[in-house]
């Protein structure tokens, strides 16, 4: 389903979603159960990420007889998780791209401003010609995948992805204002932010409910 008919704009519309993230949401969630569904609903939404990967065919033999059969045209991709919270979802990505490889952005934002800061960055060698699916269980305000995204853009990536569980409005917003180019997949998009930065109704701080750190 688009959002507010953006074609770069993708929701997932699927009862399964819907139903994971609602345990998800509730607080009463046990880490275990919390980690296992960031990675289930990441595979789902990776299903409808990569629903424009290219085919091509190759010739097999069935018990039956010779075909020539659809087979993936062996794009490269990377996944990027932004740390900490991302890397519940690199899971999910590999095991429906298992060639896929991993680039790991690490980011903290300043508790005061809010400010995203980028403290390790770590790709492989050939990013630049890699298709890049950036990942994080939480768009906000948007200032950490703008500045994941900004920093792929740095290292050459022409084909950038961001794949989320829960969205704001308001970090759609700053996502499709800062770059345009990028396609947006998310499993919901919520109310609002609150005046600490926090998606409302959302399912808090993803990282800590991951990690078990709270
Ligand atoms: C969370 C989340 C995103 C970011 C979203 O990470 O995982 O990276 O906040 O907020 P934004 O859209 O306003 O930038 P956090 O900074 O809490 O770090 P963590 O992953 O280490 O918990
Ligand atoms: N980061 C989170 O982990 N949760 C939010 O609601 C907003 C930012």
């Amino acid at each position: 389903m688009l959002y507010q008919n953006d074609e770069h704009v993708h929701v997932m519309d699927h009862p399964l979603v819907a139903h994971k993230l609602t345990i998800m949401r509730n607080k009463n969630t046990s880490t275990k159960d919390f980690r296992e569904l960031v990675s289930e609903i990441g595979m789902l939404i990776t299903y409808e990420a990569t629903r424009d990967l290219p085919l091509t065919t190759k010739h097999i033999e069935t018990p039956i007889c010779g075909a020539e059969m659809p087979t993936l045209a062996g794009k490269k991709i990377a996944v990027v998780p932004i740390l900490r919270a991302g890397l519940g979802l690199v899971d999910g990505v590999l095991r429906l791209v298992p060639s896929a490889r991993v680039a790991h952005i690490g980011m903290y934002r300043d508790e005061e401003t809010l400010e995203p800061h980028v403290y390790f960055c770590k790709t492989p060698q050939d990013i630049a010609s890699r298709d890049i699916m950036v990942v994080d269980p939480m768009l906000a305000t948007g200032g950490s995948a703008d500045a994941a995204i900004s920093e792929m853009k740095k290292r050459g990536c022409k084909h950038i992805k961001l794949m989320v569980l829960v969205a704001a409005p308001e970090g759609i917003q700053c996502i499709r204002e800062r770059h345009p180019d990028v396609d947006i997949f998310c499993g919901a998009v919520d109310e609002k932010l609150n005046e600490r930065g926090y998606i409302v109704p959302g399912l808090g701080d993803a990282g800590d409910r991951i990690f078990g750190t709270k």
